[in-house]
């Protein structure tokens, strides 16, 4: 059971602590940042740009919104050297994965950063979505998808250009607060239903993603003799400014309203946290990067008890995946030709 003072302790460090403006060059790099069209994954994505990545995929459900996003990025930088493309995405379809990522594989020559920042927090009750709630398909099941059918294009890039792509989740301080009461169930992911407790269940899927993101790394370097191609990560923003409260009730608004205009971070000041991350090199690879340092994740992730599950989950999702897109799990033990 977590103790309110600690994490309250823990999440106003994290919350203050200033992040600076990302320096890294993205010169000549392949970027893609899902959710792309707000909020944070908007401002990693103008960041990108400023920073000169060549390329630059803003995957979003809506092209529209995406379109716009992509509009405003270039007319608020003076000099662009990349090239912005907006791409259909929408992660409460397996279908829309599965093309996104076929096309990836077609289209780009390499990919050295899939940031991975889209989520959705829906209190009013829950939906299904190919089978599962709505926010676990979207924040944990598709996310994951995507991250393995993209492995080998991102290995290939690896071997190719002698470089270390990034694989980078955008999870939440509030993994600490999820209950996870699923996790003594049978079948995990089939045990998340529509209603009751959805900010709960968002938490949830937070604590899902830090989870399966160790899992992967663990595994990548298993298959590659302790060295994963890939760098993976897990990371939390802090606080911020954007439209991801939109479903909360109106009283919620109201107080988180309040807190937010105090402490909370601009998106542009939330996404220098995702920048960290991905720039964050092996010594945040497996790892949780809190508010810009790396950090030691919820007390359970890191219990014998958080390991089982861990497992437990990662074996239950590539089931999971396997019924998707059959062959897909073998994307973590292959290697690149
Ligand atoms: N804001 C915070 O305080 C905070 C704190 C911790 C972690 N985070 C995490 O930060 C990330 C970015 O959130 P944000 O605060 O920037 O929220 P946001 O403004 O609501 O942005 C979320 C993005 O995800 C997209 N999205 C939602 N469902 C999708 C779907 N089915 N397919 C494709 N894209 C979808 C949204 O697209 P539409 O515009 O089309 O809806 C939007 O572009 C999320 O992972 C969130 O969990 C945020």
């Amino acid at each position: 059971m977590i103790n309110p003072f600690t994490a309250a302790w823990h999440f106003l460090q994290g919350q203050l602590r200033p992040i600076p403006v990302p320096t890294t060059s993205y010169v000549g790099r392949t970027v893609i940042v899902t959710g792309a069209n707000g909020g944070l994954g908007l401002e990693a994505a103008r960041h990108f740009a400023r920073l000169g990545a060549a390329r630059l995929i803003l995957a979003c459900r809506s092209t529209e919104r995406g379109e716009t996003a992509k509009a405003d990025i270039e007319a608020s930088l003076t000099t662009i050297s990349t090239a912005i493309e907006v791409w259909p995405l929408d992660l409460s379809s397996f279908d829309s994965v599965q093309n996104f990522c076929r096309r990836a594989e077609s289209e780009l020559e390499r990919l050295d950063v899939l940031l991975e920042n889209a989520a959705l927090l829906s209190i009013s009750g829950g939906q299904m979505a190919e089978g599962y709630e709505i926010q676990v398909t979207t924040n944990v099941i598709s996310t994951f998808l995507m991250a393995l059918m993209l492995l080998p294009l991102m290995k290939k890039t690896a071997t190719r250009f002698n470089v270390e792509p990034a694989l980078t989740v955008v999870s939440s301080e509030g993994h600490l607060w999820a209950s996870f009461v699923e996790k003594n169930q049978p079948r995990i992911f089939e045990a998340f239903r529509p209603g009751g407790a959805m900010y709960d269940r968002y938490m949830t899927t937070k604590l899902l993603d830090i989870l399966i993101a160790r899992e992967l790394a663990a595994q990548l370097d298993a298959a590659s003799a302790g060295a994963s191609p890939i760098i993976v990560n897990a990371v939390n923003p802090g606080l911020c400014k954007s439209s991801l409260f939109r479903d909360v009730f109106l009283v919620g608004q109201f107080f988180l309203s309040i807190f937010t205009y105090f402490i909370g971070r601009t998106s542009e000041q939330g996404s220098r946290a995702l920048l960290v991350a991905v720039a964050g090199g092996r010594e945040t690879h497996g790892k949780y990067v809190d508010c810009g340092k790396v950090d030691d994740p919820s007390s359970f992730v890191l219990s014998e008890d958080g390991k089982l599950v861990q497992r437990r989950v990662w074996d239950e999702l590539m089931e999971i995946l396997e019924n998707i897109e059959p062959g897909v799990s073998a994307n973590v033990k292959q290697v690149p030709s």
